[in-house]
């Protein structure tokens, strides 16, 4: 139990860093929480109009999941660690203890921890998100469709069950962290990629 503390702890710590404020705040950019959506995500920061911001937010955010799973699987314990750091390093995204708790809405991490746990079904999320993306210009809706799909293929098809798991648990958090964008979804309101929002 001791070592699934730390693991936890250390994954919140790594996750809890906020690459969208802390990359806009170094290059003197716009503050996505005032902007869009007022996220912190990829997503919103390309609502300022800095792609490469984005782009850095998208691999920070990302990153930041993939090498809390591999510090959990190297050096903290093996398999279960990596789980644990991976489900800390996805709180420490949504509920970041240094900007008040609001945090970001959970899509580069999810995909960051996939990486680290499954590399394979992080390809079946990317594509799915990309199909999604392509087809409907929504960011939110291609997140969801791939959230919940991905723990289904880890487990039918790969064989991933303990990953698929927390996948499932984090798809969970996810969706209640796009409550406003599913309303907004619902209600023909939601901003598309690369829009106002
Ligand atoms: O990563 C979050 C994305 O799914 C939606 O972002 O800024 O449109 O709420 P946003």
């Amino acid at each position: 139990w001791p070592a699934f503390g730390l693991a936890l702890a250390v994954g919140y710590l790594l996750g809890s860093i906020p690459f969208g404020i802390v990359l806009t705040k170094l290059s003197g950019g716009t503050d996505p929480r005032s902007i869009g959506s007022g996220n912190i995500g990829a997503t919103n920061v390309l609502r300022t109009g800095n792609k490469k911001l984005a782009a850095l937010t998208l691999l920070g955010d990302m990153l930041k999941g993939t090498v809390a799973v591999l510090v959990g699987f190297y050096v903290l314990g093996g398999p279960k660690a990596a789980l644990v750091a991976g489900l800390g390093a996805f709180l420490g995204h949504l509920f970041p203890v240094w900007i008040g708790f609001r945090g970001g809405k959970g899509v580069a991490t999810y995909l960051g921890v996939l990486i680290g746990l499954a590399w394979p079904a992080a390809l079946a999320f990317a594509a799915i998100w990309l199909s999604v993306a392509k087809l409907s210009k929504y960011s939110s809706l291609a997140a969801l469709t791939a959230s919940v799909a991905t723990p289904l293929i880890m487990w039918f098809a790969m064989g991933h069950r303990q990953a698929a798991l927390l996948m499932a648990l984090l798809a969970a958090l996810l969706w209640i962290m796009h409550r406003e964008n599913i309303a907004r979804l619902l209600s023909g309101g939601e901003g598309k990629i690369g829009g106002k929002g």
